[in-house]
């Protein structure tokens, strides 16, 4: 019997139906027996969240700063031959419950020496949290054989309102009637089978060579050069604009709140401004820098960390 580990976190419970939906030929699999552990911090982030809430978790994000989390109830001396771990990328960075689990003494003893696919379900914005996911796995003598990232296919300012309305506003639906519902559609979890179907394949031969190109042959975690650029733009001014805020007070206080507000109010400004014109920028680079380009989508196609 091949056992699975499958670490997650979920609020509101897309990335479950991401999950449950890729490993549904493993699932049916009666050699391999799958143990899932949801994290769960002690005090529970809200949702929906509150405006000022929302953005003040911005820094201790970026930061990588852990919370407390509930007891696991998995056993992390118990031989796994395969760790999935499953999470959302909040600020480009990786969400503060995965964070806090991959800090812990548990996931240290659990991942050594392991291999792990990563399933990500978002917007549409995780190269940058994926790459500090990276970085934390090799710190933790992890091998990271496999990648899949479900998004939000909406054009960018489409699902920037979207998420908003969904994340702020609590709205599962169509947000006024008009806009297109947030979150990763039906017809992409359709396809998810077929990504369990190729791990199957390499779990079951221990062989992971192979996976990543196999799983991007089936378009499981497609790159858009748009959404490349806006993210390396964040990834130089997200850490400036984190110690701007914590510079003022701890996470919460009363006394860092204006420079909340004031980058609540900075970020989607920026979004807005700069997604056309990045847009259009992106459209024009490949005719310019046609080999760069290529080469900064092919690594962040493949899991190695440079
Ligand atoms: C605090 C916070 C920050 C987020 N930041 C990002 C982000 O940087 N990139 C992105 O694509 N999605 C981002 N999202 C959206 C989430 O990745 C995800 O779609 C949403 O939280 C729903 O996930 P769930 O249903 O599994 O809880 C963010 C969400 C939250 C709550």
């Amino acid at each position: 019997m091949k056992k699975v580990l499958v670490i997650y976190y979920t609020q509101t419970g897309q990335l479950t139906s991401a999950v449950k939906a890729t490993l549904q030929p493993l699932e049916e699999d009666p050699e391999i027996e799958i143990y899932y552990e949801l994290i769960v911090p002690k005090v529970k982030y809200p949702y929906p969240w509150k405006y000022v809430e929302f953005f003040d978790i911005f820094p201790e994000t970026v930061h990588g700063i852990p919370c407390q989390l509930e007891a696991f109830s998995f056993d992390p001396d118990h031989h796994y031959d395969l760790i999935i771990l499953a999470y959302q990328p909040w600020f480009l960075s990786i969400c503060i419950p995965i964070n806090s689990f991959l800090q812990s003494h548990a996931a240290k003893k659990v991942l050594a020496n392991k291999p792990v696919i990563t399933v990500i379900a978002c917007r549409n914005m995780w190269l940058m949290a994926q790459e500090k996911m990276k970085r934390s796995l090799i710190e933790r003598n992890a091998k990271l054989v496999g990648n899949i990232a479900f998004v939000d296919k909406s054009a960018n300012l489409i699902s920037l309102i979207t998420v908003l309305a969904f994340i702020l506003g609590g709205v599962k639906d169509r947000f006024l009637g008009i806009f297109p519902k947030y979150g990763v559609k039906e017809s992409d979890l359709d396809k998810a089978p077929s990504y369990g179907k190729i791990i199957s394949k390499h779990f079951k031969s221990n062989s992971y060579s192979s996976l990543q190109q196999s799983l991007n042959e089936e378009h499981a975690a497609t790159i858009k050069p748009n959404l490349m650029i806006m993210e390396g733009r964040g990834k130089i001014l997200f850490p400036i604009y984190a110690n701007y805020i914590s510079k003022k007070g701890i996470a919460g206080s009363k006394e860092r709140r204006t420079r909340v507000i004031i980058f609540g109010i900075f970020l989607p400004t920026a979004i807005l401004i700069l997604s056309p014109i990045i847009t259009l920028f992106s459209r024009l680079a490949p005719l310019i820098l046609s080999k760069k380009m290529k080469k900064e989508m092919d690594y962040f196609s493949q899991n190695t960390l440079r």
